[in-house]
């Protein structure tokens, strides 16, 4: 049973010393391994471990080929200048081969899981001698987990899976009492520049999440394409989470005045404290048409585009 800790209770300077302690314990002198993927939870635990360990931790950026455009060319830079070195790790073949065909979403997630933790991290824990992953996970992941509503990317030990029989390393999670609200407070108060401690929230299966159907490099373009977009006219909206999902029915459009059966990509926007609950966030028309032309215009292939107004529940926040 995990005890939570509210972020209106939590007292950062004294979490983070706890933890920091509850490292050092784990791993002493010997070497940890952490991916970083940008977002806010990786980037607190990245702090956090750096704190605890210093040179004994290895920070990694998994550049799988379902990230945003420019990422991992962001994220080194921005810890670059919080004196982190971080390595980018090419596995974008391997992601796309174990995704290739599948269209169950579960399976889906499955795919991402076992490519991430068992190949690349597999042989990166065996290349480098480290004995601990230290990653990201927050309560949030567990309870949906648990619940059997998605099996998040990143959870083990509760649904009996020994990540040390299963991956060969244990595995280490700082923040697995925090919500989001709580992280962004720990995130602050180790440093992180405002836009890692207030980024929005972006999920461990990364674009295929947003992929309805097959995950393919050519579909996950299209995706990415979208999202800059959506990042850039929604970035000033106070909403917690803003995305572009690709469909995979194809429909009836027109281009140059001959049928085009096109692509549908379907824009969320939600406004939520912690993502257990979620409403669709109340646009101004005209923002929601500036993305439609956008997309229609600087995608290629899409004829379609929708604003989902259901809210979480019964939808959830991502996709699949
Ligand atoms: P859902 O889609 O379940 O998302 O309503 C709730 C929040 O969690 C994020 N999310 C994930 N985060 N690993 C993560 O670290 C995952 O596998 C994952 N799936 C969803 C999602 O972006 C939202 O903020």
């Amino acid at each position: 049973m995990i005890t939570e800790i509210i972020a209106q209770e939590l007292d950062t300077e004294q979490f983070i010393s706890e933890k920091v302690e509850e490292i050092k314990d784990a791993v002493t002198d010997g070497t940890a391994i952490n991916a970083l993927s940008g977002g806010v939870d990786s980037s607190a635990v990245t702090m956090l471990g750096h704190r605890a360990l210093g040179s004994q931790l290895k920070t990694v950026f998994v550049e799988n080929g379902l990230m945003r455009e420019g990422e991992s060319e962001q994220v080194v830079g921005f810890f670059e200048k919080l004196g982190v070195t971080v390595d980018v790790v090419d596995a974008r073949k391997e992601f796309f081969a174990a995704l290739k065909g599948i269209t169950h979403p579960e399976q889906k997630r499955e795919a991402v899981t076992q490519t991430f933790y068992k190949d690349v991290f597999g042989r990166l824990v065996r290349q480098s001698g480290a004995k601990h992953l230290l990653q990201g996970t927050i309560l949030t992941d567990v309870d949906e987990t648990v619940a059997g509503i998605k099996r998040q990317h990143n959870v083990f030990e509760q649904l009996g899976i020994d990540p040390q029989e299963a991956f060969g390393y244990k595995i280490i999670e700082p923040l697995i009492q925090l919500r989001k609200d709580g992280v962004r407070r720990v995130g602050k108060a180790l440093g992180l520049p405002v836009e890692l401690f207030d980024r929005i929230p972006f999920p461990g299966p990364a674009l295929a999440a947003r992929v309805i159907g097959e995950v393919n490099p050519e579909r996950i373009e299209t995706v990415r394409k979208a999202t800059v977009i959506v990042e850039r006219l929604l970035k000033n909206t106070d909403a917690f989470q803003y995305m572009a999902i690709l469909h995979e029915d194809r429909v009836t459009g027109m281009r140059d005045g001959k049928r085009d059966f096109g692509l549908q990509i379907e824009l969320r926007c939600w406004d939520s404290i912690d993502a257990r609950t979620a409403t669709p966030t109340n646009l101004p028309y005209e923002t929601l048409t500036n993305l439609a032309a956008e997309i229609t215009q600087e995608v290629p292939g899409v004829v379609s585009v929708t604003y989902n107004i259901a809210n979480k529940p019964p939808s959830t926040i991502e996709a699949i």
